[in-house]
């Protein structure tokens, strides 16, 4: 036998040997989506679309109405855009029930309800009791511990963490998360799974944000950090990270777009995760727009005010002033990255994937480090450190091993 020949059969073998993971395999497989909100009905069309039967539940009749609807229209949308030819046969893969028994045939469950720990483990053990032996039970929380999701099923091994992006059909990445209990072959079998659905995964760690939502973290809460002390307006903050920093969306924007039910939320829940950890340390900034009930662009009003006839604030164009405001945030950024690294919540390969497919970063933050050279990197973050004596500001021991040895920081 020719060597490609074997290399060929041996790929493949390694391929089925990874599916065989999965109760049936590739797309013959039914998937089952739990909560069919913004993210669950997203999901169940990037499983149509690849070619899988989806079953979608909700306790809730009118989301389930709403999301049969939503799907039908946009599919629809996508068959008159000519992005593509074959609406109607995707439509016909979902069917919609309000029973968990209806996710018996299933061999991939993916959980998308609300974000809350009891309620989640509630719904997997109910799950659990109609399911095969062999299903893969998912969930895409973006916060909690999916080794605590594991923990309130029979079968612990069989859980994993799927955390897609939202748009979830538009946005490429998929976080791919072991709970300590979940068995080793279900990784690669999940990593080829979403490839075959056009994604691109990455592993992380099972702790707090995984990785994009860890990561990100000081792009919001420095840049609020930066306004408090009335250093810049958020217009001057919002412009020095886009004209500057090259990020899509200032920080304020970003935030009244995401809105601060779900942004500031995810802040306090990983400050909260990690043990309270300053580094993470919410803002009252934030706090108050949620308690007023100013969610950003969805009500109206966020940091911003979005009412017709009301202009956005003008930035001061300073670009002393815009560099330093970037170079702070940007050396925060690239602290958090490489503490990850150092900590092995994920490959360097894949810290530069999550932040440049989840959140559309203009490049890697480790890329960036060794553009910068890790000792400037940590110049500014010892220059902050020592200006605050606030344990927020402390570097992390890779940047400074690097930069003390005069390394690249991978
Ligand atoms: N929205 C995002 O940007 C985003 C991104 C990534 C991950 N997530 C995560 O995805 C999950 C869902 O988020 P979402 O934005 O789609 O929420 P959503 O509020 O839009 O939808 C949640 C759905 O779950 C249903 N539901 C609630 N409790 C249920 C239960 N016990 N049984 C069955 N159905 C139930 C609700 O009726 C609702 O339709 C959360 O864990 C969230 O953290 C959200």
């Amino acid at each position: 036998m020719c060597s490609i020949t074997k290399e060929i059969i041996d790929r493949d073998f390694i391929k089925a040997l990874r599916l065989s993971v999965f109760a049936v395999k590739s797309n013959n497989m039914i998937i089952g989506i739990i909560g069919s909100g913004a993210m669950g009905a997203g999901i169940a069309q990037v499983a149509a679309m690849a070619g899988h039967k989806v079953v979608v539940y909700d306790n809730n009749t009118a989301a389930l109405d709403k999301a049969k609807n939503s799907l039908t229209a946009t599919l629809q949308k996508l068959q008159e855009k000519r992005k593509i030819a074959n609406a109607a046969e995707i439509i016909g893969r979902f069917s919609f029930a309000n029973d968990v028994a209806a996710f018996a045939g299933c061999g991939l469950v993916i959980e998308a309800i609300v974000e809350k720990l009891e309620i989640k483990k509630a719904v997997f053990t109910e799950v659990e009791k109609v399911v095969s032996a062999d299903c893969v039970l998912a969930s895409n929380t973006s916060s909690l511990s999916i080794t605590s999701i594991a923990a309130a099923c029979k079968n612990p091994s069989r859980v994993i963490g799927l955390h897609f992006f939202n748009p979830a059909p538009v946005m490429a990445l998929v976080e791919i998360i072991p709970a300590i209990q979940t068995k080793s072959t279900l990784v690669p079998a999940a990593v080829d799974l979403m490839k075959e659905w056009g994604k691109t995964p990455v592993i992380a760690k099972d702790t707090p944000g995984f990785i994009v939502n860890r990561v990100a973290r000081p792009f919001y809460g420095e840049a609020i950090r930066i306004y408090e002390e009335g250093i810049a307006d958020m217009a001057t903050i919002d412009w020095a990270m886009t004209e500057i920093g090259g990020f899509r969306m200032g920080p304020f924007t970003l935030m009244d777009y995401i809105g601060h039910d779900v942004n500031y939320v995810v802040t306090e829940t990983v400050f909260q995760s990690f043990f309270y950890d300053p580094r993470y340390k919410p803002s009252f900034s934030q706090k108050r727009l949620l308690e007023a009930g100013w969610l950003g662009r969805k009500s109206g009003k966020g940091f911003y005010n979005y009412a017709e006839g009301s202009t956005l604030p003008e930035p001061n164009k300073d670009m002393v002033l815009g560099t330093e405001i970037f170079e702070r945030i940007l050396a925060m950024l690239i602290n958090e990255a490489a503490d990850a690294l150092y900590l092995n919540i994920a490959s360097a390969n894949d810290l530069e994937i999550a932040m440049t497919k989840g959140v559309n970063y203009p490049k890697g933050l480790l890329q960036w480090c060794n553009e910068w050279g890790p000792d400037k990197c940590l110049e500014k973050l010892d220059n902050l450190y020592h200006l605050y004596h606030e344990d927020r500001y402390r570097a992390s021991a890779l940047l400074r091993k690097q930069a003390m040895g005069n390394k690249k920081i991978v």
